[in-house]
């Protein structure tokens, strides 16, 4: 209710002014999450006391700079991803960047990580709220090069983020596919990867907190076999996919929303099939997700944590009221009493 009147004023400014207008506000008043209808915490969709509290988190870009944490929990997400957070602060591609196409319920952004960089974004999370009562909150730090570096010095940049954000995250993120910072995309190949993980190996060591790979939707699958390799070997948690597609005729920047669903649909069931095999490794799903039945087809593979973006921007929290009505309904379909026990009949019942 409270977002269907606000939606019309806030579509009617420019995307990235809307954008910062209600981020602000956020931030100011934590608490107005509440008068959202969004999801009720409940220890019923908690796998276990360290996994998410609701198995759907915001996706990475949309508090870049960790301001508005408390508000995004208080709509009762079961993760906030902010970031992509670089070392140094930088400014981003030239404005225009986001562009939203109503119809297709669709965004375009050619934002180049612009954030207030690690020093002031680490003193927005220890002002937050939520690091003094962590509860079931879980907070995790997406990681990102800046601009000018080159790779050798982005192997720096990444090992000194992750040492500086280690102690805060319950997970972290390295970025290698967004699309508007060149060279970036380069780095998911299988050889940068390695050196990659070889840099990052004795803070894995020191910290041992889960650690997770974002890849593009694009990447073909010989690829995504030898990243699951790699990501095994050095003992990574796993991987996100997918980052915004360049599988478009505009001129510039990565579409994210139901366009790419098919797209980015496809890589997941591929890496479900695949991941198979490392039994240690899981699969946070993005990418298109605009309905819970297309969370279900997603869980049924064996996936089990979803982030969104761009649906939130054109549903708002009612998805999060959505998914939870109809995890209520599938729970009585099935005649389970947690979600747990859902994912388990739920595939168990698509063997039969
Ligand atoms: C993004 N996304 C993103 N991802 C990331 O890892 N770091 C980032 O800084 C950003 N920034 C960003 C800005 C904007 C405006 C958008 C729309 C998206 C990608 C995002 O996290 C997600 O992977 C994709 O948007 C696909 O999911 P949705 O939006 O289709 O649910």
């Amino acid at each position: 209710m409270f977002y269907s009147l606000m939606k019309p004023i806030a579509f009617a400014l420019e995307p990235e002014t809307a954008h910062n207008l209600i981020l602000k506000s956020a931030a100011k008043a934590p608490m107005l999450g509440t008068f959202f209808r969004g999801a009720k915490r409940d220890k019923k969709y908690q796998l276990n006391q360290k996994s998410w509290s609701f198995p759907l988190g915001i996706a990475a870009g949309l508090d870049k700079n960790a301001e508005a944490i408390d508000f995004f929990f208080s709509l009762g997400f079961g993760a906030i991803e902010v970031g992509t957070v670089t070392l140094k602060p930088q400014a981003g591609n030239p404005k225009p960047r986001i562009w939203r196409y109503k119809k297709s319920e669709d965004l375009r952004n050619a934002m180049g990580f612009p954030n207030h960089g690690s020093e002031v974004i680490k003193k927005n999370i220890l002002k937050s709220q939520f690091i003094k009562s962590k509860e079931d909150r879980i907070l995790g730090i997406n990681l990102g090069k800046n601009k000018d570096s080159n790779f050798e010095e982005s192997l720096d940049e990444y090992a000194k983020l992750f040492d500086l954000f280690a102690p805060l995250a319950d997970y972290l993120v390295v970025n290698l596919s967004s699309p508007n910072t060149a060279g970036l995309r380069e780095m998911q190949g299988s050889e940068f990867f390695a050196r990659i993980c070889e840099k990052l190996k004795p803070l894995c060591q020191k910290y041992s907190k889960p650690l997770y790979l974002k890849i593009a939707p694009e990447l073909d699958p010989d690829n995504i076999k030898k990243l699951l390799e790699i990501l095994d070997q050095y003992q990574w948690s796993g991987l996100i996919a997918t980052n915004t597609s360049l599988n478009h005729n505009y001129d510039r920047g990565g579409l994210s929303g139901k366009s790419i669903f098919e797209e980015s649909r496809k890589t997941r069931n591929l890496i479900l099939s695949l991941i198979k095999d490392y039994p240690k490794l899981e699969l946070i799903g993005v990418g298109g997700f605009s309905n819970p039945q297309q969370m279900k087809d997603f869980w049924a593979l064996g996936g089990e944590k979803v982030q969104i973006y761009t649906s939130f921007i054109f549903q708002g929290p009612k998805i999060l009221q959505d998914t939870q009505d109809f995890l209520k309904r599938e729970f009585q379909r099935y005649q389970v009493a947690d979600f747990k026990s859902y994912l388990l009949k739920l595939r168990k019942s698509q063997e039969t």
